[in-house]
């Protein structure tokens, strides 16, 4: 699903994020599982994880995520028009995650919701706020990506307990001008058939947790990780691709690619396939793991704060998720 050519510029006014204190290394997860840091660094890339304190939710790392790209911004909490979080670890079923940033950072004029569209969902969130925009709708969108998938890993499960991390990332989307900074083309897709390869069967309606099944692990990730790899590549390199496409750029006009932070054996893969220079592409999941939703989101705010881009250059993000989903935006800074 891609954009129309006849929408109002919309620009990416501030970047923020949030990593919890608490370090967990491949080190001490050795001490958990039977693993080993050679296995973890050479299958994935990823040396540790952040994990939240007990009593941090979701809503909290992604309001002190919201808080700096709004310092950033320029923009005061009773200024903001639209909030949009995306995560599949909400603080609770009901309300959205989002409703509790709205009441965090008091910003009561805005229009709260959350969307589910897993390690996609920031771009998902991008996309729909460019368009409320875009329209004229609202004036500005705070877009968040915030997970607590330490509260959804079995840590008895070696196989995706050293995968996974907390944090949060968020952007200010304001209208722009014409010839500035600009989200010049967005794009996002899901295939429903592949529901299997990824997801939490239980805590659902589904599968709620009763007593009976309380001991069984239900509440946490499954994942079928060598066939989520295939698909990761494949549809990050085409989405990647149509934004590079429709917004009239080349590999080599792209000053940085910021793709999901999973496994750095997906980021070679898809540098390569792009033929963009892998110190053009940003990495920043030896720190972190996957965090989901709040990956990219991350990527973007480390990279703009530490000068990886700047006005006027190109950048790609790009992300793929359980749905399955996957994402991609082209952005003038
Ligand atoms: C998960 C992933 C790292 C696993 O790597 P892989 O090379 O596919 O590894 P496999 O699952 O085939 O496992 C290979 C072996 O390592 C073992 N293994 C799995 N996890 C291990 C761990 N943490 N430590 C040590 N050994 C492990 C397996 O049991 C298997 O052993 P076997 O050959 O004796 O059966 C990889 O498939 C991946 O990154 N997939 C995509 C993940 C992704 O992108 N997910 C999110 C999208 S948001």
């Amino acid at each position: 699903m891609s954009d129309t050519a006849s929408e109002l510029p919309v620009t990416i006014a501030g970047t923020g994020s949030y990593l919890p204190e608490k370090i967990l290394t491949n080190a001490d997860l050795e001490l958990m599982v039977e693993t080993s840091d050679d296995w973890i660094t050479s299958r994935t890339g990823i040396k540790e994880r952040r994990i939240a304190a007990e009593g941090e939710h979701t809503s909290h790392l992604a309001t002190n995520a919201a808080r700096k790209a709004m310092e950033q911004a320029g923009l005061d909490p009773a200024e903001l028009n639209l909030i949009i979080v995306a995560t599949i670890t909400p603080d609770t079923l009901t309300p959205a995650t989002a409703c509790y940033v709205q009441q965090n950072l008091g910003a009561l004029n805005a229009v709260a919701f959350d969307i589910s569209a897993a390690c996609s969902g920031f771009l998902f969130a991008m996309k729909i706020a460019k368009r409320l925009i875009s329209t004229g709708a609202f004036e500005n969108a705070l877009i968040v990506g915030a997970e607590k998938l330490s509260s959804f890993v079995n840590w008895e499960d070696r196989s995706t307990a050293v995968l996974f991390g907390d944090g949060a990332g968020a952007a200010i989307l304001t209208r722009g001008e014409e010839g500035g900074g600009e989200i010049l083309a967005t794009e996002i897709g899901t295939d429903g058939s592949q529901t299997h390869l990824l997801n939490i069967p239980g805590g659902g309606s589904a599968c709620p947790i009763t007593s009976k099944n309380a001991d069984k692990q239900l509440a946490t990730l499954a994942m079928l990780g060598k066939e989520v790899f295939k698909h990761a590549v494949t549809r990050m390199r085409d989405s990647a691709n149509q934004v590079i496409e429709r917004s009239g750029l080349k590999a080599e006009d792209i000053k940085l690619v910021i793709p999901h932070q999973a496994n750095l054996r997906i980021i070679d893969a898809i540098s390569k396939r792009l033929a963009v220079p892998s110190d053009r592409v940003f990495v920043n999941l030896h720190k972190y793991g996957n965090t989901s939703a709040a990956a990219c989101a991350i990527a973007l705010d480390e990279a703009h704060r530490s000068g990886k881009f700047e006005k006027g250059d190109h950048i790609v993000l790009v992300a793929f998720g359980a749905g399955l989903t996957w994402a991609a935006a082209a952005v003038r800074w």
